[in-house]
């Protein structure tokens, strides 16, 4: 393992301990999100929703590091162990270089943040909001338009379907199909992407969208996802017998 490596192996396993059981961002995805923010200068992120601040924790550290900043919000001061994501994320982050607004809806905190700044200036979004195409739909298009050239949209939940997943008692205007898969494969196509890519479903089994603009200088998508998240070694039929065989046989 390099210096480098181990360096980050050390932070996240503090950040994870710090955000133990904390929903909702699973903790690999978290650590992949921390290693592109770390390899951005002066990074600006952008995160919609942030909830109780589990993946928050991960951008703000990251951010920290490099001298950058993360900007937060979420429509609702959710507590976890009576801790609101500001409380989560102080501890993973020194400088205070994260700020988190709570009690305000994304359409109005959005369009309030790019009033202020209006170029194309995010470097990395991430989008895990509302469950709902009416708001998800302006977020995201909102969001694509002010990332910079080589900058990430990064869309959670791929593979969530209302019918499945969703809140019973909401009536959803196409119950059967995935709108965050609708936006994805929508953005995937703008003359101004450079690549795009899913990943997940094989690592944690649900599915994140990853969209990359056009005019960087980056790697591709499939480099930095690769190193920033190397797939687990897989066991060999030997390994799998050998643990097989030493499990406990029941009485
Ligand atoms: C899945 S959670 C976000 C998880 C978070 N990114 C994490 O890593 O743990 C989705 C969040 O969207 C928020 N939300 C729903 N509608 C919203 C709206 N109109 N504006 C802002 N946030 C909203 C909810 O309160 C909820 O906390």
């Amino acid at each position: 393992m390099s210096p480098e490596a181990r360096l980050d192996a050390g932070t996240l396993a503090r950040l994870d301990r710090l955000t133990d059981g904390v929903p909702y961002t699973h903790p690999p995805v978290c650590h992949l999100l921390y290693r592109l923010v770390r390899g951005i200068d002066r990074p600006r992120v952008v995160e919609v929703s942030c909830a109780y601040g589990k993946a928050t924790a991960y951008l703000a550290a990251a951010a920290a590091e490099r001298h950058g900043s993360v900007r937060a919000m979420d429509l609702v001061e959710h507590r976890w162990q009576d801790r609101t994501a500001r409380q989560v994320v102080a501890d993973a982050d020194p400088t205070g270089c994260c700020q988190i607004d709570l009690g305000v809806d994304a359409r109005w905190w959005l369009l309030d943040l790019l009033a202020e700044s209006p170029d194309q200036w995010i470097d990395l979004a991430y989008l895990d909001a509302t469950h709902t195409v009416e708001v998800d739909a302006f977020l995201a298009s909102t969001l694509w338009r002010h990332i910079r050239p080589g900058g990430l949209l990064i869309v959670d939940d791929l593979d969530w379907v209302p019918r499945t997943h969703g809140d019973p008692a909401t009536e959803y205007s196409r119950p059967d199909r995935s709108h965050v898969r609708a936006l994805f494969d929508y953005l995937a196509e703008l003359d101004d992407v450079a690549e795009s890519l899913e990943w997940g479903r094989d690592r944690v089994g649900w599915s994140w969208g990853f969209v990359r603009k056009a005019g960087g200088t980056e790697a591709s998508l499939a480099e930095m996802i690769a190193a920033a998240a190397p797939a687990k070694p897989r066991r060999s039929w030997r390994d799998v017998l050998r643990a097989l065989r030493s499990r406990k046989r029941p009485r």
